[in-house]
């Protein structure tokens, strides 16, 4: 089992798209495609000849809002251009979002995570990160093993600048207004398949595999 896998995770800000497609890139050998973790790396990117309302991806960002459609479509249709397999995590975002990705690629799996905002805000606000490579712990759930050094790396680990509870409150509102009539789109089709994200990263890594390989 390799490389014909084409997994699309939904899921709120924080209900472990990140956490779960890096291990099931590295179970499947797929590609992770990550529109937050590419619009990151270019936060300082000039768009300000879209006129809109921030000159950069960051702005939009540091907001909690969505960065424009032509931005983001643009990052998915490269790295799918490169990848067999692929996990994609954060995108679709919107309904244009979904229409624009059904005319780039058919998926073989949907999946919803499903965990209530109560625990969202929590694993959001002690979200930590690696500021090298990027690995990601949690202050209580799951913490690196020297205070502020990554396990992986030794690199700094750092709060994002979007997990203030001020912006994780508007992530989480732009979510219900914008992305979950995207599940909720792939339901009335019959494609999407819902998994509790909640219990520890293991359970839910099992409930994934499980799913796929069903
Ligand atoms: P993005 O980076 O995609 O953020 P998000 O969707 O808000 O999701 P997160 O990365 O916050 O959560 P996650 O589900 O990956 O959770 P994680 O695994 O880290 O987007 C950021 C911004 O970029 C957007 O606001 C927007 O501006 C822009 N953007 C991105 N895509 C866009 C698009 N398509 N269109 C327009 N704009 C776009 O887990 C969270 C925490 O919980 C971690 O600390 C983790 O250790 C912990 N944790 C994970 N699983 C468990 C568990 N089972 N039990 C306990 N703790 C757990
Ligand atoms: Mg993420």
């Amino acid at each position: 089992m390799t490389d014909d896998h084409r997994v699309l995770l939904l899921g709120p800000p924080g209900a472990g798209k990140g956490t779960q497609g890096k291990r099931l890139a590295a179970e499947y050998g797929l590609d992770v495609i990550t529109t937050g973790d590419a619009l990151r790396n270019n936060k300082e990117m000039d768009i300000s000849e879209l006129d809109v309302a921030y000159d950069t991806p960051g702005g939009f960002m540091d907001a909690g809002e969505l960065v424009p459609d032509t931005v983001v479509n643009e990052i998915v249709v490269t790295a799918l251009s490169g990848a067999e397999g692929f996990v994609l995590d954060g995108y679709p975002r919107n309904l244009d979002q979904a229409e624009y990705l059904s005319e780039q690629t058919a998926l073989d799996h949907v999946v919803f995570l499903d965990v209530p905002e109560s625990v969202l805000v929590d694993r959001l606000t002690g979200r930590r990160v690696c500021d090298d490579c990027g690995a990601t712990y949690h202050v209580d759930f799951d913490p690196p093993a020297e205070a502020g050094v990554c396990d992986e790396c030794g690199g700094e680990i750092v709060q994002r600048e979007d997990d203030t509870e001020e912006t994780v409150r508007e992530r989480l509102r732009v979510y219900e207004e914008e992305t979950a009539p995207v599940v909720d789109h792939y339901r009335e089709t019959g494609a999407l398949a819902e998994v509790s994200g909640e219990g520890s990263p293991d359970d839910v890594f099992d409930r994934l595999t499980d799913l796929i390989e069903s």
